[in-house]
């Protein structure tokens, strides 16, 4: 998944791509580059790694021209290199490109056969040559048209050609693509977030659009080559603060404001006079809801694997919950009384875009929990529920974790009252808990906060570590053993405590750190039994509780006492400890803690 944006202006552009390729390199940091037309001819820059290399290149030699288009990557074809940054360039056409071509291949080798020399390992160059191919014979409607055919896979694209330049040229099939209207300038990005900063009003293309834009006109056209009329939306202005301000980077921001994120959310749904939760017109009366399908990838979907429990305790309605690259490749039964429920931080992922896609041509009823109320999967969704978090700028999410639990909990406990499985006293009840919780985040943050440093110290020679849990617990082990993953590259297992004895617990030895989460609830004493088989095989244990109990901490390395709260209301606390240890063991490991290897915040390819 990559980042690109265009700008048709009268005035110079660099400066403006330069900014907005900053705020997409989120979506890709391993290379970036620019092209511009500059005296009719295509001016390509580009470099490996972040967009600061690329701004130190134009401060040596300027790319001039006001028109251009710009690039972030995150590499699929072709290793992070310069010569595989994009645009890929010929002397006619210069292409920036956020999608995969399944058919690169062959239609590479039709290209060889007649000639052409391939500079890069990319499937991209495939679109720049096929582009110049055609432009041979047919003018420039008719080039884009015949090349977007020949394309199979998904593309977001942004297109220079040097004979007309005071176009730039956007397409979209998968990948997500918006249009940005200015003052005597027009704009091509990713997203909002990426035209934010230069135009409120903008409008998203569907599958199979294209767009023309000059610096005073946008016109679009559908797959028939149809020329239409596209909706403009104003984008709500931000009320959140998009700095570090004193942290020292995203994570340690977007970890400390949890609190605040909780309150935020819970504010925003909970009528603490009238003791109600403000949730109505569901896409499906409750009552009816035969089924709850809960679908995400990563993180998300954890947060579908604790709303499981949330859901099957209160509401009694059976849950499925799926991972969402497998979910739309197979063979599902669809019923229109289930209520299938996509969880997405970014709302742009491509699997989870896929899922929901799949779902809608099956009419089924969907509602979105997302953060980025403008993405793609929020507004192809029959319901949406945005979980206010704000803009998460860390690519290891953690605040969204937080948002997506409570609001898939608040939406267990609606349920569970319209369907009446629970009394109003005990509604009553879980609204007033949850009233207590960004407290009990804030009191759990800050008697973490100097543990966790000394803990983490422990993990950087370990060869692997486990994450142990069970009931609501064991979903909390597997993003405990994510973050930790992702962020200091160590090989990590969250796994169901009870299933150890089946096989992991022969990769328990001496001095292997194992965490385990075992709040004070019905699966208490059963994870006590199976850490202490743990540790009767030398395994370091980190113990995670909530109940002060001296004998269990016996013989356990550490063991962190976390303040106490509603059993359901656990993974919010639980999961703060794990989110700080990944910090910290990747800080001590110098890692990159807001942009990690290989990885990216908002994933738009399969
Ligand atoms: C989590 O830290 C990761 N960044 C990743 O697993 C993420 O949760 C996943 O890609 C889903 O992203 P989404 O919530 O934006 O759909």
């Amino acid at each position: 998944m990559c980042g690109i944006i265009g700008i048709a202006s009268n005035k110079l552009v660099s400066t403006n791509i330069i900014q907005s390729l900053k705020k997409l390199e989120y979506r890709g940091y391993d290379s970036a580059g620019i092209a511009t037309i500059v005296n009719g001819e295509i001016n390509e820059k580009k470099c490996t790694g972040r967009v600061d290399n690329l701004e130190k290149m134009l401060f040596k030699s300027p790319s001039n021209g006001s028109l251009g288009i710009g690039h972030v990557r995150w590499a699929t074809h072709g290793i992070p290199s310069q010569v595989n940054a994009h645009p890929h360039s010929s002397e006619e056409v210069s292409v920036v490109h956020n999608g995969i071509i399944e058919n690169s291949n062959e239609l590479k080798k039709n290209l060889e056969k007649k000639g052409y020399k391939f500079k890069s390992q990319t499937d991209t160059e495939v679109i720049t040559l096929l582009l110049t191919d055609f432009l041979k014979n047919c003018d420039l409607v008719d080039a884009i048209n015949k090349t977007l055919k020949t394309l199979n896979g998904s593309f977001a694209l942004g297109i220079l050609f040097r004979k007309y330049n005071n176009i730039v040229v956007g397409a979209r099939r998968g990948s997500p693509l918006a249009v940005g209207y200015g003052p005597e300038e027009n704009y091509l990005g990713s997203d909002s977030y990426a035209l934010k900063s230069m135009t409120k009003k903008i409008t998203y293309l569907d599958d199979g659009d294209v767009c023309i834009i000059t610096n005073n006109k946008v016109d679009f056209y559908n797959s028939k080559n149809k020329k239409i009329n596209k909706k403009i939306l104003i984008l709500s202005n931000d009320k959140y603060n998009v700095e570090k301000g004193d942290y020292k980077d995203f994570m340690s921001k977007e970890i400390y404001e949890q609190n605040i994120t909780a309150k935020t959310c819970i504010k925003e749904y909970i009528d603490q006079l009238r003791k109600d939760i403000n949730l109505y017109n569901f896409p499906i009366q409750p009552i009816e809801i035969k089924k709850i399908v809960l679908i995400g990838c990563g993180t998300a979907y954890h947060s579908c694997v604790t709303a499981k429990y949330w859901f099957e305790e209160l509401t009694n309605i059976p849950v499925e919950i799926d991972i969402a690259s497998e979910f739309r490749y197979r063979k599902i039964k669809f019923d229109k009384k289930n209520l299938y429920i996509f969880v997405s931080q970014s709302g742009e992922t491509a699997d989870t875009f896929g899922a929901l896609d799949l779902c809608k041509k099956n009419k089924v009823k969907t509602c979105s929990i997302v953060n980025v109320v403008e993405s793609s999967i929020a507004r192809s969704s029959d319901f949406v529920l945005p979980i206010h978090a704000g803009p998460e700028i860390g690519v290891a999410s953690t605040k969204a974790f937080i948002g997506q639990m409570l609001v898939l909990y608040i939406l267990a406990i609606k349920i569970s009252d319209l369907r009446k499985e629970i009394s109003r006293l005990e509604y009553e009840k879980k609204i007033s808990d949850l009233k207590k919780l960004p407290d009990l985040i804030k009191s759990t943050l800050d008697y973490c906060q100097n543990s966790i440093p000394i803990i983490a110290k422990d993990f950087l020679k370990a060869k692997g570590v486990m994450f142990l849990g069970r009931g609501l617990s064991f979903p909390i082990a597997l993003e405990g053993a994510l973050k930790l993953k992702e962020l200091s590259y160590l090989h990590a297992e969250g796994y169901p405590a009870g299933e150890m004895k089946h096989g992991p617990l022969a990769l328990i030895e001496e001095g292997l750190p194992v965490v385990i989460l075992s709040p004070k609830d019905k699966y208490f004493e059963k994870t006590i039994s199976n850490m202490q088989e743990v540790i009767a095989r030398g395994g370091k244990v980190i113990l995670i509780t909530n109940e002060n109990n001296k004998i269990i901490s016996e013989n356990v390395r550490f063991s962190l006492k976390i303040p106490k709260t509603d059993e359901q209301l656990s993974p919010f606390l639980m999961t703060i400890p794990l989110q700080l240890l990944a910090y910290h063991v990747a800080s001590l490991k110098n890692c990159d803690i807001d942009k990690p290897r290989n990885l990216a915040k908002s994933v738009t390819v399969e």
